[in-house]
């Protein structure tokens, strides 16, 4: 610990150190003046920043910032220099806004499409929600302003989010729900991670050793805070035993006495206190690094805002009509058009330093071409026939008919979850009656989450997902449809047909204060491969306005050590007209393992930019945990000798080349044979099965005896396939008669042979 931070610790009093590890008001922490111990502002994020003129002061609105685009956005980009860039920009616009720390990003995984904030989240793969975490991490701390990722962990859903029991196994929690915090943690070191309002297996968040201090410290090593979620905490001694360092927001005085209290009556050890004052401390000094004040470039931000939003445009459906050109008239529908839909509400709304208002950026680029406007539809849930004919009366006289639909917030929004997947049903009614009459009919969502397209998709002529898409989506827009910027988005969540379909759907939104997470590990991709259920598009994809080859793929070796990984390389060539971007995929497949995997899990990607007719080589490294699977027994990341693919694709579903590799495992497992396991375990360890090897020719004997066989010996079975997943124990129980010493001790006496010390 460096000597100012425990000279002052030193010098707290206990009552110092328990208000230090609660906030003094919404946003700031408590400064200890008499030791020279400044406060921290912290302020909302995760795609801008909301700084409120009193930081003291929890409702107010927020001063100007830029409004990047969201999460879903954001990861659709799969560019991880681009975040980086975004984050050195929120870092200037936390200086400018006098800002330590910015709580974002938020890296829960898309358990459910209909999941209220999923807006704000990066995907369904912990593996791209990872890189993309990191790299907005390590931007906007290279700037000296600090991240809180959030919301650790497995907050997946709106409904009673302050409550809910999420009931979730060690391995979805270990391969599915924490990774992407992993990587941002050992790769980052993000100054604070926020906890999550919600219980985990029976424990909440804020209190959760096992999550907060056996997991997040001592295994992955942070470095950093854990501050509560605002208003987390239920019981501030249970939590900083849980290993919750600050609790926000403040003041608190009741928690603050309980604290002391607490360490009067050793119900609470002053180390505990200790270690959360020294983590705080050393963020608050390290905040100070970081000289305050100045200004911001608004325009640059807002056309960097406009980049990244074209980067994050999926497009889904084009049959030919984009990009525009030569339309004479254009009939622009949708209320969005004018009021643009670019961010999310709840605790993320930006006050944004200005709005591309999507018709004008359209106007601005459409030069001759005359436009013409229809609102469509209303900002509720009623419905309006006279909005529908306005529409289709301008529609039909035009050369082409742009749908601008947003999805309103009474059916997205942080705090609630979704209702259904669908658009309203006057935007439904909209889009089928303006196709009806127009072929040329291209829709333009604004959304944070996929939405069900079936009732509409095949009457239109394109389709063009911008998300939620920033302050200056609606420039970024008029781009694509222009062709300005060729299209290179794509999905990092799966569309659903419909939802029943999706992984979670019979176990959402849970109820009685659970959620049972019954998919395990299968979420998203994972479980439509398993399910060989067809989706609306998959995972991965997104059209170009260029076609993209592949070609010579290969592997730096065949047969690998684990530890050493394994390098890929594969040649992609633009085969268009136009330059593109196209993002290669590559998954891996185990072709056999202990434990049921999902058919592919991403493990690498790369975003390649290319003139037409241009070819580069893409290169991916995929190391130990690219084929590696946590295995609940031996409470670790394992991997196991075998064969396995490397899939390179375009998307998850269209896999372009297959390599098979073979990889020796370097590990040295311990033998975890116990009084429970059963033959088959004994047997497949070769430790074990050269103890139990004699035995166990007695025990097949036995059973011989047991159940009779033939006179050609055919017992009418086989016999391990009948006993060999029983305990040793039990079977042998069975065989007692036969035994020359109790069953339970012959297992004790292997036991101790094996392991050389009482079981
Ligand atoms: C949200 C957090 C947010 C905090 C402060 C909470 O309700 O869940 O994401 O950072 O409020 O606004």
């Amino acid at each position: 610990m460096p000597d100012k931070i425990k000279a002052i610790i030193d010098k707290m009093t206990l009552e110092d150190k328990a208000a230090l590890c609660t906030g003094a008001s919404a946003w700031t922490t408590t400064p200890i003046e008499h030791l020279g111990v400044p406060e921290i502002i912290v302020s909302d994020g995760p795609h801008g920043v909301r700084r409120v003129p009193d930081a003291k002061s929890l409702v107010m609105s927020s001063l100007p910032a830029t409004c990047f685009p969201t999460a879903s956005s954001l990861a659709s980009t799969w560019d991880v220099d681009l975040l980086h860039k975004m984050g050195e920009a929120l870092a200037e616009e936390g200086i400018a806004l006098n800002v330590d720390v910015i709580l974002g990003p938020g890296v829960n995984m898309k358990r459910s499409p209909l999941g209220g904030r999923n807006f704000e989240y990066y995907s369904e793969d912990p593996y791209l929600a990872g890189e993309m975490a990191a790299s907005l991490i390590n931007g906007i701390q290279s700037r000296g302003v600090g991240t809180s990722i959030k919301h650790f962990a497995a907050n997946n859903q709106e409904f009673q989010r302050f409550c809910i029991n999420a009931e979730v196994d060690e391995r979805a929690l270990r391969e599915i729900y924490l990774p992407a915090f992993e990587t941002a943690v050992k790769r980052t070191q993000p100054w604070t991670v926020m906890c999550a309002y919600n219980k985990l297996n029976g424990t909440y968040c804020s209190e959760n050793h096992v999550l907060l201090v056996d997991i997040l410290k001592d295994e992955w090593g942070f470095e950093g805070l854990v501050v509560s979620d605002w208003g987390a905490v239920h019981d501030r001694v249970a939590s900083l035993k849980g290993g919750l360092d600050l609790e926000m927001p403040g003041p608190q005085d009741k928690r603050v006495e309980a604290v002391v209290e607490a360490v009067h009556s050793s119900e609470l050890d002053e180390k505990i206190l200790d270690e959360s004052v020294r983590r705080i401390l050393s963020i608050v000094f390290k905040a100070q690094e970081t000289s305050k004040g100045g200004e911001f470039d608004v325009e640059a931000h807002h056309l960097q805002a406009r980049k990244i939003a074209s980067e994050g445009m999926v497009l889904l459906k084009n049959d030919g009509i984009l990009p525009l050109k030569g339309h004479q008239h254009i009939a622009v529908i949708g209320r969005a058009a004018k009021e643009a839909h670019f961010q999310g509400g709840g605790s993320s709304h930006i006050n944004p330093t200005k709005v591309a208002i999507p018709f004008k950026e359209l106007q601005n680029l459409a030069g001759e071409a005359e436009l013409s406007y229809a609102e469509g539809y209303p900002t509720d849930a009623t419905f309006h026939q006279e909005l529908i004919d306005q529409a289709v009366g301008i529609a039909q006289t035009a050369d082409v008919a742009l749908l601008y639909l947003a999805l309103p917030s009474f059916k997205e929004s942080e705090g609630y979850d979704r209702p259904d997947l669908d658009l309203t049903e006057q935007q439904i009614a909209l889009i089928k009656a303006v196709a009806k009459v127009q072929p040329n009919t291209v829709v333009i969502l604004n959304n944070g989450a996929p939405v069900a397209m079936s009732a509409w998709i095949d009457d239109v002529a394109a389709v063009l997902e911008a998300w939620m898409m920033g302050q200056a989506g609606g420039g970024a827009i008029a781009d694509i449809l222009f062709g300005k910027v060729n299209p290179s988005g794509k999905l990092a969540e799966t569309f659903p047909i419909k939802i029943v379909d999706t992984p979670a759907s019979i176990n959402w939104p849970g109820g009685a204060g659970e959620v049972h997470y019954g998919e395990g590990i299968f979420i998203g991709y994972r479980y439509y491969d398993a399910k060989e259920l067809p989706v609306l598009f998959p995972f991965g994809y997104g059209l170009s306005y260029t076609t993209f080859t592949y070609s010579n793929a290969n592997v730096s070796v065949k047969t690998f050590k684990d530890a050493d990984g394994v390098t890929l390389t594969v040649d992609v060539t633009n085969a268009g007209k136009v330059a593109g971007k196209e993002i290669v995929q590559v998954y891996v497949h185990d072709q056999k393992s202990e434990l049921v995997r999902p058919y592919k899990e991403l493990k690498g990607f790369a975003k390649v930019e290319l003139q037409p007719g241009e070819t580069k080589t893409v290169s991916v490294e995929l190391d130990f945990r690219a084929f590696a699977y946590y295995h609940p027994k031996y409470q670790q990341w394992i991997t196991e000798d075998g064969d396995f693919d490397v899939l390179i694709g375009a998307s998850a579903a269209d896999i372009r080349h297959s390599l098979s590799v073979t990889l020796k495992s370097t590990l040295e497992l311990p033998c975890i044979i116990d009084k429970e396991s059963t033959i088959r375990e004994w047997m497949a360890d070769p430790r074990s099965s050269a103890v139990l090897g004699p035995v166990f020719e007695q025990i097949k004997a036995n059973n011989r005896d047991l159940f009779g066989s033939d006179d050609d010996g055919d017992m009418g079975m086989d016999v391990m396939d009948m006993i060999g997943d029983m305990p040793l124990v039990s079977v042998l129980l069975f065989q007692q008669d036969k035994l020359s010493i109790p069953g339970d001790e012959m297992v004790d006496g292997l036991l101790l042979q094996l392991h050389g010390k009482e079981a």
